[in-house]
């Protein structure tokens, strides 16, 4: 076959062991996962009753605009209706902005340790990838205005950084909008906004009006706990829109994502509780790193990156055999580190007992 050249350089994308994965292969009855970033809350009440009154008209196609969702999700965040579009997941706003604004002879911009899908699809259309190192988990502004020139199409800023949980503060971000081109898309993926409460964060909506080349995504993936329906929104520019609708397939989004987005909306006070609860839990793992002197980047996420001071490979194999699913740092070229998800509380009392003990024998028992 004569397949594109660049995909001899990439692998399908692994996205982690599943629970029943886990369970098949260790004999277990009961399994945690805490390595996708879903919400250990599930969603709102409201989803299931929405989701229900949409099943009688399943042998239907779903409106193709998400006109419904499309207003309420306007008045909401207080943009206009035209400058959303809607994706299957955010991972596919991801895919159509690079297959709208990437190809050879352009380049794309983006942190070194950062959320895997922005490199990975600009391979795919054959741009150049330029990752500049991060600092202590942040993206460093001024490098990647640095390596911006006239052939950058797109600079990626994770917001906050998936896997280190850490941000880009406003003034950082007006500073990138100034210093570069106006016709440079910068993509703020905003996947973890509602867990968000740093007063500095960037309100990027507003910033919308000024720079016409920001692009904002975000999703139902996480704080509205929707990972399994599959669908994200872009808010930008409706030129950009224009451009995006192009490559977009005609029926993106479901009938019951459309539906249960929108009962999920109407729900806020479900979202204050998660990330109420966020915190606190949060909390219990910044004691326990202070407790074992482990380093870690302080999170504006549902999730830490922590360095345990030893490879965590093993680690992570001792916590599936007793049926933890986390993300080794190997994953992110962070060999020492974890990723992990806040889970419930028994969740995280569970793990983090059984990480203390695993702490305290030397790296060699802990195969
Ligand atoms: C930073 C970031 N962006 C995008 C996504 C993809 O989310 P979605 O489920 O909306 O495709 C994820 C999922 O983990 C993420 O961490």
């Amino acid at each position: 076959m004569k397949r594109k050249k660049q995909l001899e350089i990439i692998t399908p994308y692994h996205p982690g062991k599943s629970i029943e994965e886990v369970k098949r292969a260790y004999g277990l009855h009961h399994v945690v996962k805490l390595a996708s970033n879903e919400n250990p809350f599930g969603c709102s009440h409201n989803v299931q009753e929405a989701m229900m009154a949409e099943l009688t008209k399943l042998a239907s196609y779903p409106d193709s605009r998400a006109n419904k969702l499309r207003k309420k999700l306007a008045e909401s965040i207080g943009v206009n209706q035209d400058q959303l579009i809607f994706g299957n997941g955010t991972d596919e706003l991801i895919r159509m902005l690079a297959r709208t604004y990437l190809g050879d002879r352009t380049n794309t911009v983006m942190s070194e340790l950062t959320f895997s899908q922005y490199k990975r699809n600009a391979i795919i259309e054959g741009a150049e990838v330029r990752e500049v190192p991060h600092i202590n988990g942040r993206h460093d502004i001024m490098g990647i205005i640095d390596a911006v020139d006239e052939n950058t199409s797109i600079v990626w800023i994770c917001n906050p950084n998936n896997p280190t949980g850490e941000y880009v503060r406003e003034h950082e971000l007006i500073k990138l909008l100034n210093k570069i081109d106006h016709d440079i898309l910068v993509v703020c993926d905003e996947a973890y906004y509602e867990y968000v409460d740093a007063h500095d964060f960037p309100n990027t909506v507003n910033l919308m009006k000024e720079y016409r080349n920001l692009v904002i995504t975000r999703t139902f993936s996480k704080a509205y706990g929707l990972a399994g329906l599959r669908i994200g929104y872009g808010i930008c520019h409706p030129d950009v829109v224009k451009d995006l609708e192009i490559v977009r397939e005609t029926f993106n989004t479901s009938r019951l994502a459309q539906a249960a987005a929108i009962a999920a909306l109407e729900d806020q006070a479900f979202i204050k509780v998660c990330r109420e609860k966020n915190r606190k839990e949060l909390e219990q793992y910044y004691s326990f790193c202070w407790r074992f002197g482990l380093s870690y980047f302080p999170t504006q996420t549902n999730f830490i990156f922590i360095d345990m001071k030893r490879k965590t490979d093993e680690l992570a194999d001792c916590l599936l055999r007793k049926g933890f699913i986390i993300r080794p740092g190997s994953e992110f070229g962070c060999p020492t580190s974890v990723r992990i998800t806040m889970g419930s509380s028994t969740q995280n009392d569970d793990l983090i007992a059984y990480l203390s003990q695993l702490l305290q024998m030397p790296e060699t028992e802990t195969l």
